[in-house]
Protein backbone atom coordinates (compact mmCIF):
# COMPACT_ATOMS: atom_id res chain seq x y z
CA UNK A 1 0.00 0.00 0.00
CA UNK A 2 2.40 2.30 1.04
CA UNK A 3 4.48 1.36 -1.67
CA UNK A 4 2.00 2.16 -4.37
CA UNK A 5 1.28 5.25 -2.06
CA UNK A 6 4.55 6.77 -3.12
CA UNK A 7 5.48 5.13 -6.64
CA UNK A 8 7.25 7.21 -8.91
CA UNK A 9 7.17 7.92 -12.61
CA UNK A 10 9.73 7.35 -14.56
CA UNK A 11 9.99 9.43 -17.55
CA UNK A 12 12.59 11.67 -17.81
CA UNK A 13 14.76 10.05 -20.66
CA UNK A 14 11.91 7.24 -21.77
CA UNK A 15 9.55 8.07 -24.32
CA UNK A 16 5.92 8.45 -23.04
CA UNK A 17 3.42 5.75 -24.01
CA UNK A 18 0.39 6.53 -25.95
CA UNK A 19 -0.42 9.10 -28.44
CA UNK A 20 2.09 11.45 -28.19
CA UNK A 21 1.66 15.23 -29.19
CA UNK A 22 3.26 17.22 -32.43
CA UNK A 23 6.17 20.04 -31.38
CA UNK A 24 5.39 23.03 -33.14
CA UNK A 25 5.71 25.60 -30.59
CA UNK A 26 8.97 28.06 -30.84
CA UNK A 27 9.84 30.55 -27.67
CA UNK A 28 8.03 33.40 -29.27
CA UNK A 29 4.92 31.01 -28.92
CA UNK A 30 5.41 30.43 -25.50
CA UNK A 31 6.11 33.78 -24.56
CA UNK A 32 2.96 34.66 -26.39
CA UNK A 33 1.15 32.04 -24.73
CA UNK A 34 2.60 33.13 -21.26
CA UNK A 35 1.84 36.82 -21.55
CA UNK A 36 -1.41 35.43 -23.07
CA UNK A 37 -2.38 33.48 -20.09
CA UNK A 38 -0.80 35.76 -17.27
CA UNK A 39 -2.25 39.29 -18.08
CA UNK A 40 -6.37 39.00 -17.80
CA UNK A 41 -8.21 39.23 -14.78
CA UNK A 42 -5.88 39.75 -12.12
CA UNK A 43 -4.90 43.59 -12.96
CA UNK A 44 -7.97 43.93 -14.83
CA UNK A 45 -10.46 43.84 -12.19
CA UNK A 46 -9.25 41.76 -8.86
CA UNK A 47 -6.90 45.33 -8.77
CA UNK A 48 -10.35 46.83 -7.24
CA UNK A 49 -11.35 43.54 -4.63
CA UNK A 50 -7.48 44.03 -3.55
CA UNK A 51 -7.86 47.91 -2.97
CA UNK A 52 -11.02 46.85 -0.91
CA UNK A 53 -9.04 44.64 1.70
CA UNK A 54 -5.48 46.86 1.34
CA UNK A 55 -6.27 50.25 0.45
CA UNK A 56 -3.33 52.21 -1.71
CA UNK A 57 -0.80 49.31 0.13
CA UNK A 58 -2.48 47.34 -2.57
CA UNK A 59 0.69 48.36 -4.22
CA UNK A 60 2.75 46.30 -1.64
CA UNK A 61 0.09 43.44 -2.16
CA UNK A 62 1.50 43.11 -5.95
CA UNK A 63 4.90 43.32 -4.87
CA UNK A 64 4.79 40.35 -2.28
CA UNK A 65 2.50 38.17 -4.86
CA UNK A 66 5.01 39.01 -7.62
CA UNK A 67 7.81 37.96 -5.48
CA UNK A 68 6.48 35.11 -4.49
CA UNK A 69 5.24 34.00 -7.57
CA UNK A 70 8.14 34.77 -9.24
CA UNK A 71 10.85 32.64 -7.34
CA UNK A 72 7.92 29.67 -8.11
CA UNK A 73 8.30 30.55 -11.44
CA UNK A 74 12.15 29.99 -11.81
CA UNK A 75 11.42 26.60 -9.78
CA UNK A 76 8.72 26.14 -12.16
CA UNK A 77 11.38 26.94 -14.78
CA UNK A 78 14.26 24.70 -13.52
CA UNK A 79 11.93 21.60 -13.09
CA UNK A 80 10.36 22.23 -16.98
CA UNK A 81 13.68 21.91 -18.85
CA UNK A 82 14.47 19.25 -16.55
CA UNK A 83 11.11 17.26 -17.22
CA UNK A 84 9.90 18.39 -20.33
CA UNK A 85 6.78 16.31 -20.38
CA UNK A 86 3.70 17.34 -20.49
CA UNK A 87 1.28 17.79 -16.96
CA UNK A 88 3.62 20.37 -15.21
CA UNK A 89 3.29 20.32 -11.70
CA UNK A 90 1.26 17.42 -11.87
CA UNK A 91 4.06 15.34 -13.55
CA UNK A 92 6.79 16.86 -11.57
CA UNK A 93 5.32 15.57 -8.17
CA UNK A 94 4.91 11.93 -9.62
CA UNK A 95 8.65 11.81 -10.44
CA UNK A 96 10.00 13.16 -7.57
CA UNK A 97 7.49 12.60 -4.75
CA UNK A 98 5.48 9.84 -5.89
CA UNK A 99 1.62 8.86 -7.10
CA UNK A 100 -0.47 10.11 -4.05
CA UNK A 101 1.25 14.13 -3.77
CA UNK A 102 0.95 13.97 -7.26
CA UNK A 103 -2.84 12.99 -7.66
CA UNK A 104 -3.19 15.92 -4.81
CA UNK A 105 -1.60 17.88 -7.51
CA UNK A 106 -3.15 17.16 -10.69
CA UNK A 107 -6.60 17.20 -8.96
CA UNK A 108 -5.71 20.99 -7.52
CA UNK A 109 -4.59 22.09 -11.08
CA UNK A 110 -8.24 20.87 -12.42
CA UNK A 111 -9.58 22.82 -10.16
CA UNK A 112 -7.26 25.75 -10.67
CA UNK A 113 -7.53 25.95 -14.58
CA UNK A 114 -11.34 25.45 -14.67
CA UNK A 115 -11.71 28.25 -12.11
CA UNK A 116 -9.58 30.28 -13.93
CA UNK A 117 -11.59 29.46 -16.55
CA UNK A 118 -15.02 31.16 -14.55
CA UNK A 119 -12.67 33.79 -12.88
CA UNK A 120 -11.72 35.64 -16.45
CA UNK A 121 -15.13 34.65 -17.69
CA UNK A 122 -16.46 36.74 -15.08
CA UNK A 123 -13.97 39.43 -15.78
CA UNK A 124 -14.50 39.73 -18.98
CA UNK A 125 -18.03 40.03 -18.67
CA UNK A 126 -17.33 42.87 -16.20
CA UNK A 127 -15.99 44.95 -19.08
CA UNK A 128 -18.24 43.91 -22.09
CA UNK A 129 -21.68 44.40 -19.89
CA UNK A 130 -21.72 48.16 -20.10
CA UNK A 131 -20.89 47.74 -23.85
CA UNK A 132 -23.75 45.40 -24.50
CA UNK A 133 -26.01 47.24 -22.42
CA UNK A 134 -25.35 50.93 -24.49
CA UNK A 135 -24.95 48.70 -28.16
CA UNK A 136 -28.09 46.17 -27.47
CA UNK A 137 -30.19 47.37 -24.63
CA UNK A 138 -28.66 43.89 -22.57
CA UNK A 139 -30.48 44.65 -18.74
CA UNK A 140 -28.03 44.48 -16.62
CA UNK A 141 -29.93 41.86 -14.33
CA UNK A 142 -28.88 39.45 -17.44
CA UNK A 143 -24.97 40.68 -17.24
CA UNK A 144 -24.70 40.13 -12.96
CA UNK A 145 -24.21 37.30 -11.17
CA UNK A 146 -26.66 37.23 -7.89
CA UNK A 147 -24.41 39.09 -5.83
CA UNK A 148 -24.01 41.87 -7.79
CA UNK A 149 -27.94 42.46 -7.55
CA UNK A 150 -28.65 40.47 -11.03
CA UNK A 151 -29.91 37.34 -11.56
CA UNK A 152 -27.27 35.21 -13.94
CA UNK A 153 -24.25 36.26 -15.42
CA UNK A 154 -25.01 35.59 -19.26
CA UNK A 155 -22.14 37.26 -21.14
CA UNK A 156 -20.02 34.94 -18.97
CA UNK A 157 -21.27 31.73 -19.95
CA UNK A 158 -21.66 32.70 -23.31
CA UNK A 159 -17.90 33.63 -23.90
CA UNK A 160 -17.48 29.67 -22.15
CA UNK A 161 -19.51 28.47 -24.94
CA UNK A 162 -17.32 30.74 -27.63
CA UNK A 163 -14.24 29.56 -26.18
CA UNK A 164 -15.03 26.08 -25.85
CA UNK A 165 -16.25 25.96 -29.48
CA UNK A 166 -13.03 26.95 -30.63
CA UNK A 167 -11.43 24.67 -28.62
CA UNK A 168 -13.25 21.84 -30.42
CA UNK A 169 -12.44 23.01 -33.76
CA UNK A 170 -8.64 23.14 -33.05
CA UNK A 171 -8.09 27.13 -32.30
CA UNK A 172 -5.19 27.24 -30.58
CA UNK A 173 -3.06 26.29 -33.21
CA UNK A 174 -3.52 30.25 -34.19
CA UNK A 175 -0.89 31.15 -32.35
CA UNK A 176 -0.41 34.31 -34.56
CA UNK A 177 -3.98 35.39 -33.27
CA UNK A 178 -2.68 34.66 -29.68
CA UNK A 179 0.21 37.02 -30.50
CA UNK A 180 -1.76 40.05 -31.88
CA UNK A 181 -4.37 39.66 -28.77
CA UNK A 182 -1.51 39.89 -26.41
CA UNK A 183 -0.42 42.56 -28.22
CA UNK A 184 -3.89 44.66 -28.08
CA UNK A 185 -3.48 43.70 -23.76
CA UNK A 186 -0.18 45.17 -24.01
CA UNK A 187 -0.71 48.05 -25.24
CA UNK A 188 -4.22 48.74 -23.67
CA UNK A 189 -2.50 48.52 -20.21
CA UNK A 190 0.30 50.97 -21.50
CA UNK A 191 -2.87 53.59 -22.56
CA UNK A 192 -3.74 53.12 -18.81
CA UNK A 193 -0.70 53.81 -17.46
CA UNK A 194 -0.27 57.08 -19.71
CA UNK A 195 -3.59 58.68 -18.59
CA UNK A 196 -3.66 57.84 -15.11
CA UNK A 197 0.29 58.43 -14.09
CA UNK A 198 -0.07 61.94 -15.07
CA UNK A 199 -2.77 62.45 -12.44
CA UNK A 200 -0.97 60.62 -9.26
CA UNK A 201 -1.59 62.70 -6.63
CA UNK A 202 0.48 61.35 -2.94
CA UNK A 203 -2.91 62.69 -1.14
CA UNK A 204 -4.97 59.69 -2.66
CA UNK A 205 -2.23 57.26 -0.99
CA UNK A 206 -3.13 58.41 2.44
CA UNK A 207 -3.26 56.46 4.87
CA UNK A 208 -1.46 53.75 2.42
CA UNK A 209 -1.75 50.66 4.93
CA UNK A 210 -5.87 51.13 6.36
CA UNK A 211 -5.88 47.74 7.12
CA UNK A 212 -2.65 46.44 8.61
CA UNK A 213 -0.63 43.66 7.07
CA UNK A 214 -1.83 40.44 8.23
CA UNK A 215 -5.10 39.35 7.18
CA UNK A 216 -7.78 39.81 10.05
CA UNK A 217 -11.69 39.97 9.83
CA UNK A 218 -12.93 43.60 9.74
CA UNK A 219 -15.91 44.42 11.42
CA UNK A 220 -17.87 43.79 8.71
CA UNK A 221 -16.66 40.42 8.58
CA UNK A 222 -14.62 40.83 5.67
CA UNK A 223 -11.40 39.32 5.56
CA UNK A 224 -8.67 42.38 4.85
CA UNK A 225 -5.07 43.24 5.19
CA UNK A 226 -2.18 43.79 2.75
CA UNK A 227 -1.90 39.88 2.68
CA UNK A 228 -5.48 39.27 2.33
CA UNK A 229 -5.76 41.24 -0.60
CA UNK A 230 -2.06 39.45 -1.95
CA UNK A 231 -3.90 36.07 -1.56
CA UNK A 232 -6.60 37.52 -4.04
CA UNK A 233 -3.90 39.52 -6.50
CA UNK A 234 -1.83 36.48 -6.64
CA UNK A 235 -4.23 35.08 -9.04
CA UNK A 236 -2.89 38.02 -11.72
CA UNK A 237 0.44 36.58 -11.75
CA UNK A 238 0.23 33.08 -12.90
CA UNK A 239 -0.36 31.42 -16.30
CA UNK A 240 3.01 31.11 -16.84
CA UNK A 241 2.75 27.41 -15.79
CA UNK A 242 0.25 27.06 -18.89
CA UNK A 243 3.82 26.93 -20.49
CA UNK A 244 5.17 24.19 -19.40
CA UNK A 245 1.69 22.20 -19.81
CA UNK A 246 2.90 22.49 -23.27
CA UNK A 247 6.35 21.15 -22.85
CA UNK A 248 5.98 17.82 -24.97
CA UNK A 249 4.78 20.15 -27.62
CA UNK A 250 7.70 22.63 -27.56
CA UNK A 251 10.17 22.33 -30.52
CA UNK A 252 13.16 22.74 -28.22
CA UNK A 253 11.87 22.42 -24.86
CA UNK A 254 15.77 23.18 -22.84
CA UNK A 255 15.59 26.59 -24.25
CA UNK A 256 12.00 27.54 -25.13
CA UNK A 257 10.36 26.77 -21.86
CA UNK A 258 12.93 28.83 -20.13
CA UNK A 259 13.08 31.99 -21.71
CA UNK A 260 9.36 31.29 -22.35
CA UNK A 261 8.45 31.10 -18.21
CA UNK A 262 10.85 33.24 -16.74
CA UNK A 263 10.56 36.18 -20.22
CA UNK A 264 6.86 36.30 -19.41
CA UNK A 265 7.05 36.34 -15.56
CA UNK A 266 9.21 39.38 -16.11
CA UNK A 267 7.83 41.39 -18.02
CA UNK A 268 3.64 40.92 -16.21
CA UNK A 269 5.48 42.28 -13.09
CA UNK A 270 6.94 44.95 -14.08
CA UNK A 271 3.35 45.73 -16.03
CA UNK A 272 1.47 45.45 -13.16
CA UNK A 273 3.25 47.81 -10.66
CA UNK A 274 3.27 50.70 -13.10
CA UNK A 275 -0.74 49.77 -13.80
CA UNK A 276 -1.12 49.16 -9.42
CA UNK A 277 0.93 52.74 -8.92
CA UNK A 278 -0.98 54.71 -11.90
CA UNK A 279 -4.26 53.26 -10.55
CA UNK A 280 -3.62 53.71 -6.89
CA UNK A 281 -2.13 57.09 -7.17
CA UNK A 282 -4.78 58.65 -9.54
CA UNK A 283 -8.03 58.55 -7.50
CA UNK A 284 -9.33 57.70 -3.98
CA UNK A 285 -9.18 53.72 -4.14
CA UNK A 286 -12.88 53.52 -2.28
CA UNK A 287 -14.16 55.05 -5.61
CA UNK A 288 -12.85 51.67 -7.74
CA UNK A 289 -12.42 48.90 -4.67
CA UNK A 290 -15.00 46.12 -5.96
CA UNK A 291 -16.09 47.68 -9.33
CA UNK A 292 -16.42 44.94 -12.17
CA UNK A 293 -14.34 46.95 -14.07
CA UNK A 294 -12.44 49.41 -12.07
CA UNK A 295 -9.21 50.69 -14.49
CA UNK A 296 -12.64 51.60 -17.26
CA UNK A 297 -14.22 53.50 -13.77
CA UNK A 298 -10.82 55.29 -13.20
CA UNK A 299 -10.21 56.63 -16.59
CA UNK A 300 -14.08 58.21 -16.82
CA UNK A 301 -13.24 59.33 -13.61
CA UNK A 302 -10.15 61.23 -14.83
CA UNK A 303 -12.21 62.80 -17.81
CA UNK A 304 -11.25 60.46 -20.40
CA UNK A 305 -14.24 58.36 -21.40
CA UNK A 306 -12.60 57.62 -25.29
CA UNK A 307 -9.59 55.77 -23.44
CA UNK A 308 -12.04 54.48 -21.44
CA UNK A 309 -14.24 53.14 -24.16
CA UNK A 310 -11.13 51.21 -25.46
CA UNK A 311 -9.53 49.54 -22.45
CA UNK A 312 -13.19 47.98 -22.15
CA UNK A 313 -12.86 47.11 -25.83
CA UNK A 314 -9.61 45.81 -25.59
CA UNK A 315 -10.42 43.38 -22.56
CA UNK A 316 -13.44 42.56 -24.81
CA UNK A 317 -11.40 41.12 -27.10
CA UNK A 318 -8.12 39.89 -25.70
CA UNK A 319 -9.39 38.53 -22.35
CA UNK A 320 -10.67 35.02 -24.13
CA UNK A 321 -6.88 34.64 -25.36
CA UNK A 322 -6.74 33.73 -21.07
CA UNK A 323 -9.80 31.64 -21.20
CA UNK A 324 -8.26 29.71 -23.77
CA UNK A 325 -4.88 28.98 -22.43
CA UNK A 326 -6.22 27.97 -19.08
CA UNK A 327 -8.90 25.97 -20.95
CA UNK A 328 -6.26 24.19 -23.26
CA UNK A 329 -3.93 23.41 -19.83
CA UNK A 330 -6.82 21.78 -18.29
CA UNK A 331 -7.31 19.76 -20.99
CA UNK A 332 -3.71 18.54 -21.13
CA UNK A 333 -3.85 17.73 -17.76
CA UNK A 334 -6.38 15.73 -18.18
CA UNK A 335 -5.05 14.07 -21.00
CA UNK A 336 -1.52 13.69 -19.11
CA UNK A 337 -3.34 12.01 -16.16
CA UNK A 338 -5.61 9.54 -17.97
CA UNK A 339 -2.59 8.81 -19.96
CA UNK A 340 -1.23 7.36 -16.31
CA UNK A 341 -4.28 5.85 -15.88
CA UNK A 342 -5.46 8.08 -12.89
CA UNK A 343 -8.60 9.06 -14.72
CA UNK A 344 -10.65 7.23 -17.06
CA UNK A 345 -8.21 7.26 -20.83
CA UNK A 346 -12.56 6.80 -22.23
CA UNK A 347 -13.15 10.83 -21.05
CA UNK A 348 -9.58 11.89 -22.24
CA UNK A 349 -10.00 10.19 -25.74
CA UNK A 350 -8.87 12.76 -28.81
CA UNK A 351 -11.09 13.71 -31.58
CA UNK A 352 -9.70 13.63 -35.34
CA UNK A 353 -8.79 16.90 -34.43
CA UNK A 354 -6.79 16.27 -31.55
CA UNK A 355 -8.95 17.77 -28.93
CA UNK A 356 -10.26 16.41 -25.70
CA UNK A 357 -14.01 16.21 -26.48
CA UNK A 358 -15.68 14.93 -24.35
CA UNK A 359 -13.21 16.91 -20.85
CA UNK A 360 -13.80 20.02 -22.95
CA UNK A 361 -17.46 19.68 -23.50
CA UNK A 362 -17.77 18.44 -19.68
CA UNK A 363 -15.33 21.33 -18.45
CA UNK A 364 -17.25 23.78 -20.06
CA UNK A 365 -20.66 22.77 -18.19
CA UNK A 366 -19.58 23.44 -15.23
CA UNK A 367 -17.74 26.58 -15.54
CA UNK A 368 -20.28 28.05 -17.36
CA UNK A 369 -22.66 27.58 -14.11
CA UNK A 370 -20.64 28.58 -12.04
CA UNK A 371 -19.55 31.80 -14.01
CA UNK A 372 -23.02 32.21 -14.22
CA UNK A 373 -23.76 32.04 -10.43
CA UNK A 374 -20.39 33.31 -7.93
CA UNK A 375 -18.68 36.00 -7.85
CA UNK A 376 -15.74 36.50 -8.89
CA UNK A 377 -13.73 37.15 -5.82
CA UNK A 378 -15.07 33.60 -4.38
CA UNK A 379 -13.83 31.83 -8.34
CA UNK A 380 -10.55 33.29 -8.08
CA UNK A 381 -9.61 32.95 -4.07
CA UNK A 382 -10.05 29.05 -4.76
CA UNK A 383 -8.52 28.87 -7.92
CA UNK A 384 -5.53 30.25 -6.19
CA UNK A 385 -5.85 28.13 -3.66
CA UNK A 386 -5.36 25.09 -6.64
CA UNK A 387 -2.45 27.02 -7.56
CA UNK A 388 -0.85 27.21 -4.40
CA UNK A 389 -0.70 23.75 -4.06
CA UNK A 390 0.55 23.19 -7.03
CA UNK A 391 3.25 25.63 -6.67
CA UNK A 392 4.48 24.41 -3.08
CA UNK A 393 4.73 21.05 -5.05
CA UNK A 394 6.70 22.30 -7.90
CA UNK A 395 9.35 24.08 -5.25
CA UNK A 396 9.68 20.87 -2.69
CA UNK A 397 10.37 18.76 -6.25
CA UNK A 398 13.12 21.55 -7.26
CA UNK A 399 14.77 21.21 -3.69
CA UNK A 400 14.45 17.54 -3.59
CA UNK A 401 16.03 17.06 -6.85
CA UNK A 402 18.91 19.80 -5.60
CA UNK A 403 19.74 17.56 -3.25
CA UNK A 404 18.85 13.75 -4.83
CA UNK A 405 20.40 14.47 -8.07
CA UNK A 406 22.75 17.67 -8.15
CA UNK A 407 24.79 17.11 -11.08
CA UNK A 408 21.89 15.85 -12.86
CA UNK A 409 22.04 18.05 -16.05
CA UNK A 410 19.67 21.12 -15.89
CA UNK A 411 19.91 23.58 -18.65
CA UNK A 412 18.42 26.02 -16.21
CA UNK A 413 19.46 26.46 -12.76
CA UNK A 414 17.19 28.60 -10.26
CA UNK A 415 20.01 31.15 -8.91
CA UNK A 416 20.20 30.83 -5.19
CA UNK A 417 18.37 27.55 -4.94
CA UNK A 418 17.62 27.58 -1.12
CA UNK A 419 16.73 30.80 -0.49
CA UNK A 420 14.61 31.33 -4.01
CA UNK A 421 12.96 27.64 -2.89
CA UNK A 422 12.60 28.55 0.66
CA UNK A 423 10.60 31.49 -0.61
CA UNK A 424 8.29 30.01 -3.08
CA UNK A 425 7.26 27.20 -0.81
CA UNK A 426 6.97 29.76 2.80
CA UNK A 427 5.38 32.35 0.81
CA UNK A 428 2.67 29.97 -1.13
CA UNK A 429 1.78 28.16 2.44
CA UNK A 430 1.62 32.30 3.71
CA UNK A 431 -0.55 33.31 0.96
CA UNK A 432 -2.74 30.21 1.22
CA UNK A 433 -2.91 30.70 4.52
CA UNK A 434 -4.02 34.65 3.78
CA UNK A 435 -7.13 32.99 2.21
CA UNK A 436 -9.99 33.38 3.30
CA UNK A 437 -11.30 30.40 5.75
CA UNK A 438 -14.65 29.67 3.64
CA UNK A 439 -12.04 29.54 0.14
CA UNK A 440 -10.01 27.09 2.64
CA UNK A 441 -12.59 24.76 3.33
CA UNK A 442 -13.87 24.46 -0.40
CA UNK A 443 -10.68 23.74 -0.84
CA UNK A 444 -10.38 20.85 1.54
CA UNK A 445 -13.73 19.39 0.82
CA UNK A 446 -12.59 19.47 -2.50
CA UNK A 447 -9.59 17.51 -1.88
CA UNK A 448 -11.51 14.78 0.09
CA UNK A 449 -13.28 14.06 -2.87
CA UNK A 450 -10.51 13.58 -5.23
CA UNK A 451 -9.03 11.28 -2.50
CA UNK A 452 -11.63 9.57 -2.24
CA UNK A 453 -11.99 9.47 -6.49
CA UNK A 454 -7.55 8.44 -5.99
CA UNK A 455 -8.38 5.44 -3.63
CA UNK A 456 -11.38 4.00 -5.27
CA UNK A 457 -10.11 4.33 -9.01
CA UNK A 458 -7.27 5.84 -9.66
CA UNK A 459 -4.66 4.03 -7.17
CA UNK A 460 -5.89 0.87 -8.52
CA UNK A 461 -5.66 1.76 -12.72
CA UNK A 462 -2.47 3.67 -12.68
CA UNK A 463 -0.24 2.56 -15.31
CA UNK A 464 3.54 4.02 -13.76
CA UNK A 465 6.05 1.34 -12.83
N1 LIG B 1 -3.25 35.61 -14.45
C1 LIG B 1 -4.49 35.38 -15.08
C2 LIG B 1 -5.39 36.55 -14.97
O1 LIG B 1 -5.11 37.47 -14.27
C3 LIG B 1 -5.15 34.15 -14.56
O2 LIG B 1 -6.42 36.58 -15.58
Amino acid sequence: MTDSLLRRKIIVAKKQEGPALARTLGWPHLVALGVGAIVGTGILTLIGVGADKAGPAVILSFAVAGLICACAALAYAEMATMIPASGSAYTYSYVVIGELIAWIVGWSLILEYSLVVSAVAVGWSGYAAPLLEASLGVPMALMQGPELGGIVNLPAIAIIAIVAGMLLFGTRESATVNAILVIVKIIALGVFVAVALPAFDAANLEPFSPYGFAKHIGPDGVERGVMAAAAIIFFAFYGFDAIATAAEEAKDPDRDLKIGIVGSMFVCVLIYIAVAVAAVGAISYSKFANSPEPLALILRDLGSPTAAYYLGVSAVIALPTVILAFFYGQSRIFFTMARDGLLPKSLAALSPRGTPVRITIFTALVVAVLAGFIPLDELAALANAGTLAAFTAVSVCMLIMRRRAPDAPRTFRTPLPWVVGGIAVLGCIYLFASLPAQTQLWFGIWNVGGLAVYFLYARRNAVAR
